[in-house]
C-alpha cells in the first residue's frame, strides 16, 4: 500500500515525505516540477535513506494519473500541489482555478471510481480572513479570501467536504498558517522563484546580500511595535502533523471524517520580531526600511491549535530562532550549489 504525495518535491511536500518514510509509508510522489527541483528527489533519499517512487507530470493529464493509480495501490493522498503567489493568482486568476481545482478534481475522480479513502488537504489560515478574534480556532467563521489564491483553498475545501459526505470517505482539512524554515541538514528548503513575496525568503536574501532592504511593509498597524502579527510554524513540526493527520484517518473505522485542524504555534510574533530572531539566530544582520503597508495584508493572525494537540497529538515543538537558523543553513546550501 502506498501514499500519493502531489507535489512532494515541494517546500512543505519534500519535509513530509521525509518523514513519512522515517515513519514506514511507501511513498509515490507526481510533481511536475513547476515550482522544485529534481535535486530535491536525491536529497530526499540522502536523507530518509529510501527513494521515493516519483513521477514527473502535470495532475492536470487524468489520463496519467490513471496510470499511476494502476501501478500502485493507494490508500490516501496528501495533496500539496497547488499554484500559491497570492500577487501571482490576481492577473492570471483561470490559471490559478485550473490548476488548484482540476489537479484535486482529477484525483478525487479516482478515489472515487476505486473506493478509495483517506484523503488530506492543504489548506491555509487565509480562509478565515481578518477574524475578530484571536486565537482562531477551527470555529472561527471563515469569511471568503479576497484572493484567488485563497478562493481556491477554500473551494477546495467545500469540494473536499461534499466528496466525503456523498461518498462516505475520509478527509482532513489542514489550515497550515506561516510555514517558516528549512530541514536540519539543510538539504531541503524553500525555492523562491525571482523576488520573493514572503516575509522570510525576503530576510534570509537581504541577510545574504542578494537583496539590498527588505521593506517591512506598515508600522502604524494596532500591535505593540505597529508591525503586523502572524504565527510562524517550522515546516519540519508541521509535516509530522500529517503523518499523525495520516494515521487518523488510516486508524479511524467511522465514514465519512471531515477533519479540520489549525496548524500553527499558538504563537504571534510581529515582522519586527522575526527580523530580530534572524539577527540573533544567525549574528547577522538585516537591513530594513519602514513602507506603506501592503495592499490586502491582515493585522493579526495566530492560531489555537489545542484540537490538533487533543486529537493528533501533536504540538509545535521548534522555536521561532531555531527555525531561522536552518533557513541560514538552507541559504549557505543553495550558495554553494549556485558557485
Ligand atoms: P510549493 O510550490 O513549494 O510546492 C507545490 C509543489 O506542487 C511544487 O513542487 C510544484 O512543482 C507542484 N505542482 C504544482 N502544480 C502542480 C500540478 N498541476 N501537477 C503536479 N505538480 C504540481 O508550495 P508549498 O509551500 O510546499 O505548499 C504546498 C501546499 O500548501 C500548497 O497547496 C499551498 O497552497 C499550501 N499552503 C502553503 C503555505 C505556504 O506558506 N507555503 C501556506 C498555506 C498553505
Ligand atoms: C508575513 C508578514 C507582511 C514580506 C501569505 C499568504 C497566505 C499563506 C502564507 C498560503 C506580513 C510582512 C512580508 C516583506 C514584509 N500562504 N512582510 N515585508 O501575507 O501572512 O501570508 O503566505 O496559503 O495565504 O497570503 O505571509 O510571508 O507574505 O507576510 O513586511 O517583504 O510579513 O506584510 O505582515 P502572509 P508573508
Amino acid at each position: 500500500m502506498a501514499i500519493l504525495v502531489t507535489g512532494g518535491l515541494g517546500y512543505i511536500g519534500s519535509h513530509t515525505v521525509v518523514e513519512l518514510i522515517n515513519n514506514g509509508f511507501e511513498v509515490v510522489i507526481v510533481d511536475d516540477l513547476s515550482n522544485s527541483e529534481r535535486f530535491i528527489l536525491n536529497n530526499i533519499e540522502e536523507i530518509a535513506g529510501k527513494k521515493p517512487v516519483f513521477y514527473p507530470f502535470d495532475l492536470k493529464r487524468r489520463e496519467l494519473l490513471t496510470q499511476v493509480f494502476d501501478a500502485h495501490k493507494i490508500e490516501g493522498c496528501i495533496n500539496f500541489a497547488a499554484s500559491k503567489a497570492v500577487g501571482e493568482s490576481q492577473v492570471k486568476p483561470v490559471d490559478y482555478y485550473e490548476n488548484n481545482l482540476f489537479s484535486l478534481i482529477n484525483i478525487l475522480q479516482e478515489f472515487k471510481e476505486r473506493g478509495i479513502s483517506n484523503f488530506i488537504f492543504s489548506s491555509s489560515c487565509t480562509v478565515y480572513g481578518q477574524a475578530d478574534k484571536m486565537p482562531i480556532d477551527e470555529n472561527t467563521p471563515l469569511k471568503m479570501p479576497e484572493s484567488v489564491y485563497g478562493k481556491t483553498k477554500q473551494m477546495g475545501e467545500e469540494i473536499l467536504i461534499d466528496f466525503a459526505k456523498a461518498y462516505n470517505r475520509k478527509i482532513s482539512l489542514l489550515r497550515y498558517f506561516n510555514p517558516i524554515g528549512a530541514h536540519p541538514s539543510g538539504k531541503l528548503g524553500e525555492l523562491p522563484l525571482g523576488v520573493p513575496n514572503n516575509l522570510i525568503p525576503y530576510v534570509t536574501q537581504t541577510a545574504a546580500g542578494i537583496r539590498e532592504k527588505l521593506s517591512i511593509w506598515g508600522d502604524d498597524y494596532d500591535t505593540e511595535d505597529g508591525t503586523a502579527i502572524r504565527d510562524y510554524i517550522y515546516v519540519v513540526d508541521l509535516a509530522k502533523a500529517h503523518v499523525s493527520a495520516l494515521k487518523k484517518l488510516l486508524q479511524s473505522s467511522d465514514e465519512p471524517v471531515i477533519d479540520i485542524f489549525n496548524l500553527g504555534t499558538g504563537k504571534g510574533s510581529s515582522v519586527l520580531d522575526v527580523v530580530k530572531a534572524f539577527e540573533t539566530a544567525n549574528d547577522v544582520k538585516v537591513s530594513y526600511q519602514i513602507c506603506p503597508r501592503r495592499e490586502g495584508d491582515i493585522t493579526i493572525a495566530y492560531a489555537n491549535a489545542d484540537k490538533a494537540e487533543k486529537e493528533l497529538h501533536w504540538k509545535s515543538e521548534t522555536s521561532l530562532e531555531e527555525s531561522l537558523r536552518t533557513v541560514w543553513k538552507w541559504q549557505e546550501y543553495l550558495d554553494s550549489r549556485n558557485n
